[in-house]
């Protein structure tokens, strides 16, 4: 196959990648997204403080923008995100409690039965685990509203949209090792064994010089898959150039075909230039939207799975 959906559907998987509504004017842009990838992820558009800028007021026109051009053009949304500590309207990020975790409860419900149908996979909540040895949860509005709001946040998203698949997304949660993949680990775990709505794990997978892709990382997936969840590849970029970039993405592509509930991969942003990371070349296309080196060696895995 000569296109990342193409290749990846040959085994039954998807290639997707994160997309700026705002970007979506610019041709060089939106001819790559629609002839590579078959699967979209707002970047920022579907996050509380873009859906939900005051409080029980919705304004969903510039997300719809990019669900509509996706499904449009057949290829699945995933949902980016239900809930999470970052990017909260400034009117929820003061609150605390009974009231928070009901504001939280009311986005997700609004938000998950608004688009109900048309989400492959939502973010439920996404980066709740704290960093470094602890393997507990991050310190939160959210989190301060009881343990249990993760939870309460899965099954009222189950109950808006019992068509999507409900994942858990974090970072730093690709080395089997690591204090904070054992905490998220031991969370699905526990979620499976009592019936809370969970159906897949989404690892970002942001790697740079500080955190290379793991010598565990299929370990790590296929651990995950064995809880009875799909593992999906959320938001990968890494870091570098050239051959030693390529051979990454070529290992995490491997890594993925490898583990049968490793059900795609979506990159975070199209070309280097669109890449959250303010500088570096950590994506497929660079600037000008020319396909690099990486873009082979994925392909080629893809081809080879
Ligand atoms: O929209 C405003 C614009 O009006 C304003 O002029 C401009 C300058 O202040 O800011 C714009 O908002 C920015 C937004 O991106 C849209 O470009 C925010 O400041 C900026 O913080 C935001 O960054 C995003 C970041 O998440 C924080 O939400 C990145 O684009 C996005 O790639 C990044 O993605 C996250 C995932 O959601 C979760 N995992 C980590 C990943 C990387 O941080």
């Amino acid at each position: 196959a000569t296109t990342l959906a193409a290749a990846a559907q040959q085994s039954g998987r998807y290639f997707g990648t994160a997309v700026a509504a705002y970007k979506l004017n610019d041709s060089t842009y939106t001819g790559i997204l629609n002839r590579e990838f078959d699967m979209v992820t707002a970047e920022n558009e579907m996050k509380m403080d873009a859906l939900e800028p005051n409080q029980n007021q919705f304004s969903y026109g510039t997300a719809d923008r990019i669900v509509n051009l996706a499904l449009n053009q057949g290829k699945r949304v995933r949902g980016h995100a239900l809930a999470w500590h970052m990017q909260q309207p400034g009117w929820m990020q003061n609150m605390g409690g009974t009231q928070l975790r009901n504001a939280m409860l009311n986005h997700i419900t609004q938000v998950a039965t608004y688009y109900r149908g048309k989400i492959y996979a939502w973010d439920v909540v996404n980066e709740a685990f704290a960093d470094g040895s602890s393997g507990g949860r991050r310190d939160s509005n959210l989190q301060r509203t009881g343990d249990d709001w993760i939870e309460a946040a899965f099954r009222a998203a189950r109950a808006a949209d019992p068509t999507a698949k409900l994942c858990y997304n974090d970072y730093n949660t690709d080395d089997w090792s690591h204090a904070k993949t054992q905490g998220v680990y031991r969370m699905v775990q526990d979620f499976k064994s009592r019936g809370v709505p969970i159906d897949c794990v989404g690892f970002q997978s942001h790697f740079n010089s500080q955190s290379p892709v793991p010598g565990n990382y299929q370990t790590t997936l296929q651990n995950f898959a064995n809880l009875g969840v799909d593992v999906q590849i959320t938001e990968l970029d890494i870091e570098g150039s050239g051959s030693t970039q390529a051979q990454n993405y070529s290992r995490v592509t491997q890594a993925c075909l490898a583990v049968a509930r490793c059900t795609g991969i979506t990159v975070w942003g199209i070309r280097d230039t669109d890449s959250w990371r303010a500088s570096g070349t950590p994506l497929l296309f660079d600037g000008n939207g020319n396909k690099k080196q990486a873009y082979n060696s994925t392909l080629d895995a893809l081809n080879a799975g």
